[in-house]
């Protein structure tokens, strides 16, 4: 498993921890910044991250913000990517078990850098459920696609 990191300065200390985390699992990642707490603008990071999961050089991505919203919103422009916001361990699961998620979002000034662990934990080990859920996934693909509401 390969996992593409990014943050903006906002999420830059907790980003540090992550990746403490990601050694210790000798989970292989890279990280495309940002390296300090001076201001960046968020969406700058999450091109590369988003890139390399649509090449398929990543499966996965955490992209971390002051609260997760603005590199989900961005994340989420890209055809394929499915980023989910999780401040909790369930809606980590869920995010890979029903909606098969490929960024994992954490607002840093949100939740606390223990519980951004677990979550980080729960979403990288947690397979996607498949099945119904796959049904759903096909018909975002299909939004995508069409840029209207097929309803
Ligand atoms: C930066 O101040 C802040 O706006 C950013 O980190 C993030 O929370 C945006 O969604």
């Amino acid at each position: 498993m390969k996992v593409a990191l990014g943050s903006d300065h906002a999420g830059f200390p907790l980003k540090e921890k992550v990746k403490a985390f990601l050694r210790e699992k000798e989970i292989d990642f890279t990280d495309f910044g940002t390296f300090c707490e001076n201001s960046v603008d968020y969406p700058d990071i999450v091109v590369p991250v988003a890139r390399g999961i649509k090449t398929g050089e990543f499966q996965y991505g955490i992209l971390i913000c002051g609260t997760g919203v603005g590199m989900a919103i961005a994340a989420c422009k890209y055809t394929g990517i499915r980023a989910a916001l999780c401040g909790d361990s369930y809606t980590a699961r869920c995010a890979r078990e029903h909606n098969d998620a490929n960024i994992l979002t954490l607002g840093a000034r949100v939740t606390g850098p223990g519980l951004a662990l677990e979550i980080v934990d729960i979403f990288l080990k947690t397979p996607f459920s498949g099945g119904r859920h796959q049904n759903r996934i096909n018909k975002i693909a299909m939004i995508e696609k069409s840029e209207r509401n097929f309803y």
